[in-house]
């Protein structure tokens, strides 16, 4: 289905042309119509003859008038005005919004069109770490990621999340070095053992969380322990069956850990990859390379250039190989593309990381063109986030000023709501639980996803749980609000069963006009969400959509209408209304409860 402000810029198109305003410079059409910056004047607006003037040598507000007079019997139009110096002031006619609407009702995902070329798109995000605790650090990779592949799965793309978990190097021998030095007996650490190996891990997943970050400090102020840590990691890495086993123990338990905190935040891959996938592939890329002439030792490591005559930027080489031959992130990195191109063979990978990491992906994506791991028209795109700050502005920390584990932010989440939902409710103590968990959910994935990735943002606990402003609780609110509508309606003796004999009249009032004007835009914002990875826009289109209809509603008696086919017409539009908004906030990755 066509995009709304096509249809209106199309038909001022026309107006132009018929008015002798049609040829211009290469492409520029004249008759673009945006929405209005004064809408207390009009609703549309278009700039076009200002923008011709030059090139036809005469006032833009000769040119308008001209203009507006073709358009006086326009279907499309109910009012253009020529105003000095040049503008046209649009308003739309109330039959051609209701027949777009209808239409919109009617459409596969509401007049959505399929993309013409659907492209198969890898999302690496999450970023979690074998045995080590997600933190607040975490939270955006994880929920931008999830949004923007549910976002291009809903526009026709073929989307495979993967999590491409640190589960290989030194992290792991770190490990599995404080597994030892905690329990030296266990049975895998004895080389000459040669039964199977316990099935039972000899961890939990808190005590497997606690080793970590000791052991990498212990290495840090030990050279020796260091020195045993590398051995771990070597032994590890070769294949030593007792150090093979505990590696997998740790990956279950962590992994079903992962799998828990990330569900709660409705985030799902499709592939639990990592690093360790892909150690076999690394000696042929090596090889590859160098094979290529594109690899070469510098100073013991083995690196490729990736400067480029243009660059204003320092641009390191990328190093492929330390000098003792380990390999590092980067060559994980690189071996993950040639993996998945080989397995997948994606039109498009996109990685989420913070934004510090913006050098590096630049180097590995040079890298991996330049050396043919991807095609010319594979696209590889990185998305650097901002940082969770306090409000002290700066990055968010728990109240004694440790990292804030991620689990513990969702639970003080998930309090807080609670704590609101009670407030002047009666509900039963589980249902309470249950919506709060849910509008939590909201507050905190709308929190983050409102704001333009690149961005940092305040994590503000009191704001993002509130059922008012811009959040997640307020469109929530709003779902609920005309859910309960419609509910009523259905009390009171009305029929939703055969949503589509509820016929869509003109708007009767101010308020209903802007709350479909606002509708007719779906389209056109999840197209634009979809090609530029921006959940944000799905988030800005859902505030205004929820304020529209907010408005329409204190404006209008919905229930207690007489007129039977307006009434009906009303509620085609919260129909319409609600299924928009359930839509947008499924692909960001909430949902809405049916009361709150
Ligand atoms: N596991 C990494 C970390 O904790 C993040 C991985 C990001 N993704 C990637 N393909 N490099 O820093």
């Amino acid at each position: 289905m066509k995009k709304w402000l096509d249809i209106i810029s199309g038909e001022m198109q026309v107006a132009f042309e018929a008015a002798g305003y049609g040829e211009t410079e290469a492409g520029s059409r004249l008759g673009r119509v945006t929405l209005s910056n004064r809408p207390d004047l009009c609703e549309y607006q278009c700039n076009g003859a200002m923008a011709g003037a030059k090139k036809f040598r005469k006032a833009p507000l000769v040119i308008a008038g001209e203009v507006a007079e073709k358009l006086r019997d326009s279907r499309v139009f109910s009012q253009v005005e020529a105003v000095p110096p040049g503008f046209l002031n649009l308003k739309i006619s109330g039959e051609c919004l209701q027949e777009y609407l209808g239409e919109m009702r009617r459409a596969e995902k509401f007049g959505l069109e399929e993309p013409s070329k659907p492209r198969k798109i890898m999302i690496d995000y999450g970023g979690a770490n074998v045995a080590k605790p997600l933190h607040v650090g975490h939270l955006r990779s994880a929920v931008i990621g999830e949004s923007i592949k549910r976002i291009c799965r809903y526009a026709g793309h073929e989307v495979i999340g993967d999590a491409h978990l640190g589960d290989w190097g030194l992290q792991m021998g770190l490990v599995i070095l404080g597994i030892q030095e905690r329990q030296p007996e266990l049975v895998y650490f004895d080389d000459s053992y040669e039964g199977e190996y316990p099935s039972e891990p000899p961890f939990t997943i808190s005590e497997l969380e606690e080793i970590y970050p000791a052991s990498s400090l212990k290495s840090k102020e030990d050279p020796e322990y260091k020195a045993r840590a590398m051995e771990a990691t070597y032994k590890l890495q070769t294949g030593v069956r007792g150090y093979r086993a505990l590696w997998q123990h740790m990956m279950n338990v962590s992994v079903a850990d992962l799998k828990k905190v990330y569900g709660s935040l409705n985030v799902e891959f499709d592939l639990w990859k990592g690093e360790s996938d892909v150690r076999d592939l690394i000696p042929e890329m090596v090889q590859q390379m160098k094979d290529g002439g594109y690899a070469y030792i510098s100073e013991g490591a083995l690196v490729v250039d990736v400067k480029e005559e243009t660059d204003t930027k320092e641009m390191p080489p990328c190093m492929i190989l330390k000098s003792d031959g380990a390999s590092l992130y980067n060559t994980s990195d690189l071996a993950t593309i040639l993996e998945r191109m080989r397995l997948y063979h994606p039109d498009q990978i996109i990685y989420l990381t913070d934004k510090r990491q913006d050098l590096y992906f630049d180097q590995v994506f040079r890298c991996a063109r330049k050396t043919g791991l991807v095609e010319p028209e594979t696209q590889l795109k990185w998305i650097g986030f901002g940082t969770v700050n306090g409000k002290d502005g700066k990055p968010f920390k728990t109240r004694d000023g440790g990292v804030m584990r991620l689990e513990i932010l969702i639970q003080e989440t998930r309090e807080e709501m609670l704590r609101k939902i009670r407030e002047g409710r009666e509900m039963s103590e589980e249902e309470a639980r249950e919506v709060a968990d849910m509008v939590a959910i909201s507050a905190l994935l709308y929190g983050d996803l409102s704001n333009q990735a690149s961005k940092d943002y305040i994590f503000d606990i009191d704001r993002f749980t509130s059922f008012e402003g811009d959040t997640g609780p307020y469109i929530l609110y709003t779902i609920v609000r005309i859910k309960s509508i419609l509910a009523k309606y259905v009390e009171q003796g009305g029929s939703l069963d055969r949503e589509e004999e509820l016929e869509l009249l003109a708007a009767a009032g101010e308020a209903q006009k802007q709350l479909m004007m606002q509708l007719s835009g779906f389209n056109a914002m999840m197209e634009s969400a979809s090609e530029e990875a921006a959940p944000h826009k799905v988030c800005a289109f859902i505030y205004d959509l929820a304020n529209a209809f907010n408005h329409f509603y204190h404006e209008t008696k919905i229930l207690a209408e007489e007129d039977q086919a307006q009434k009906e017409s009303l509620v085609a539009l919260l129909l319409l209304t609600r299924d928009v908004l359930e839509t947008c906030i499924h692909v960001l990755g909430f949902e809405a409860p049916e009361k709150m």
